[in-house]
């Protein structure tokens, strides 16, 4: 059988390669989940059936989730789970910060996976028990420890009910972080939580199945994630959770301290 962290090195490239090419034909923009703010593209949905089609390929019979495919039973909690491309409202305005996300997740939890940003070429991926990397390169978090040294990304979503949540945790940031930004691939933000590059991404709003391969990395480069109550989870869930990705427990405290969760 084909080497999983491999095929998934792989095909995050040469799917990642087909959006940069998508990109240069024509784009068309729709919106899904009655959502006008809820934004899909035709190579969202392209590049989902590739990715799906490759894996068929190689590993048949094994169930497939995908942010733009509906409906295969994923109840046994091993399944391979695709984000096609992560930061489809950038994608959308030609701003270069997407990625493809592919993960192979056993009995609920992140086996190898891999996050491929095609416009600067950086490959993200881990293996479970092995650790985590950047074009090859073992990566792992920063060991700051101070919230007046950290580098936060903040998104708060378009949840109406989160937008006060969102207003004071931006606050709390400006007030007590280094730098607070807001970009827009989670995967991609998470995976600079696990570099080194920021100390901690929040997230009003997001579901973790579809950055399952995020999470991989996060983990195995000796990060953490928080959902409410401030407890550290490891489930990969459907349902969109206020979470943060953070280097260590010492900034997860400082933050929590003034942003609620
Ligand atoms: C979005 C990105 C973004 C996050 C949104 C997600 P999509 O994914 O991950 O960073 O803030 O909540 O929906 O829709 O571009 O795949
Ligand atoms: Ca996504
Ligand atoms: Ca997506």
């Amino acid at each position: 059988m084909q080497n999983r962290y491999d095929f998934v090195v792989d095909l995050a490239r040469e799917a990642g390669e087909k959006v940069l090419k998508a990109r240069e034909k024509h784009i068309e923009i729709s919106t899904k989940n009655n959502d006008p703010k809820d934004i899909v593209t035709n190579v969202d949905v392209e590049i989902s059936e590739f990715i799906s089609g490759k894996i068929r390929e190689s590993f048949p019979n094994e169930a497939i989730y995908s942010e733009e495919a509906t409906g295969e039973d994923i109840s046994s909690g091993t399944f391979w789970a695709i984000d096609p491309v992560d930061g489809t409202a950038l994608f959308s305005r030609n701003i270069p910060h997407f990625s493809v996300v592919i993960a192979y997740v056993e009995g609920g939890v992140p086996n190898v996976g891999s996050i491929f940003n095609p416009v600067t070429k950086e490959l993200f991926g881990f293996e479970k028990g092995r650790g985590a990397y950047l074009n090859g390169k073992q990566i792992h978090v920063s060991n700051v420890t101070d919230l007046n040294q950290a580098h936060v990304f903040l998104r708060a979503g378009r949840k109406k009910e989160l937008w006060d949540w969102g207003a004071n945790a931006y606050r709390f940031l400006l007030e007590h972080a280094n730098k607070t930004a807001n970009f827009g691939s989670s995967a991609l933000d998470i995976c600079f939580v696990a570099s080194g590059r920021i100390e901690a991404s929040i997230y009003g709003n997001l579901t973790t199945i579809d950055i399952a391969a995020a999470l991989g990395v996060l983990k195995e480069a000796g990060g953490i994630l928080i959902c409410k109550n401030g407890q550290e989870i490891n489930t990969l869930s459907k349902e969109k959770q206020t979470i943060m990705a953070a280097n260590n427990r010492d900034i997860v405290n400082a933050l929590t301290a003034g942003i609620k969760f």
